[in-house]
């Protein structure tokens, strides 16, 4: 009932001390890219013990501008981007390819941080895509063999074949190629930083492209 779900919301709080330790950030020296930055809160993440710190939120838009969001894997970040992969045929995959610009949303509650990243996307060359694939476990190839992502499905029992089809088909033949299976690369414009403070006094720290490297900004919390 909606009066349980609210008693329980109230229950709850943000970066209880048991669970969250808040490190100083000091904007000031921070380093010049980006990239640099989330290298280093990543691993500060995986540190502090935070669960899945590799999953993200993909916010993509359809063709009329109205937005989705979801989870996906991080599969990198260098100079050529951040990088996921998916089906093109999804409806992700739809909605980059009539509007190939997303957001990217990490949070990581043990050090009460969050990054956002806004860019245009695009799809590696497809060679990249199998490659990166490939590297993965089994399932990640069943899964994606599997294919027909965001359709709508029959019943059960027909994903169940499908899938029992797929996994066979990945253990015999771990290079099985999975045209549709894409790996997409953004190109950061726009990342901010988030931490968390006790006292409220959030930081906030933006980093825009510029014509030559960043420029770098704070926000009011
Ligand atoms: C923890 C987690 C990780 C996921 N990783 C991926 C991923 O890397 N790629 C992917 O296509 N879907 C992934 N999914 C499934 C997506 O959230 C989503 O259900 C699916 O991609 C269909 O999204 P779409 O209909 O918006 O295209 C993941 C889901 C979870 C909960």
């Amino acid at each position: 009932m909606a009066t349980d779900l609210h008693q329980l919301l109230r229950s709850l709080r943000v970066w209880d001390p048991e669970v969250t330790e808040l490190p100083p950030f000091d904007p000031g020296a921070a380093p010049v890219t980006p990239l640099e930055l989330f290298t280093e809160w990543f691993a500060a993440a995986v540190a502090a013990g935070q669960c899945e710190p590799h999953t993200m939120s993909l916010a993509t838009s359809d063709e009329s501008g109205l937005p989705d969001v979801r989870i996906v894997m991080l599969h990198g970040a260098d100079e050529t981007g951040w990088s996921f992969a998916s089906h093109a045929g999804s409806r992700k995959g739809r909605h980059l390819a009539a509007r190939p610009y997303a957001a990217l949303g990490f949070y990581w509650p043990v050090l009460g941080r969050q990054v956002r990243v806004r860019g245009p996307v695009s799809a590696a060359p497809s060679a990249d895509a199998q490659g990166d694939l490939h590297a993965r476990s089994t399932g990640a190839l069943a899964a994606a063999l599997t294919g027909r992502q965001s359709e709508v499905l029959g019943s059960v029992e027909e994903l169940v074949r499908a899938s029992e089809a797929a996994w066979e088909r990945a253990a015999r033949e771990p290079d099985a190629p999975v045209p549709s299976w894409t790996l997409y690369r953004l190109r950061a414009e726009e990342v901010e930083f988030f931490q968390g403070d006790e006292a409220r006094r959030h930081v906030r720290l933006r980093y825009r492209r510029a014509e030559e490297g960043w420029t770098r900004e704070l926000l009011w919390p």
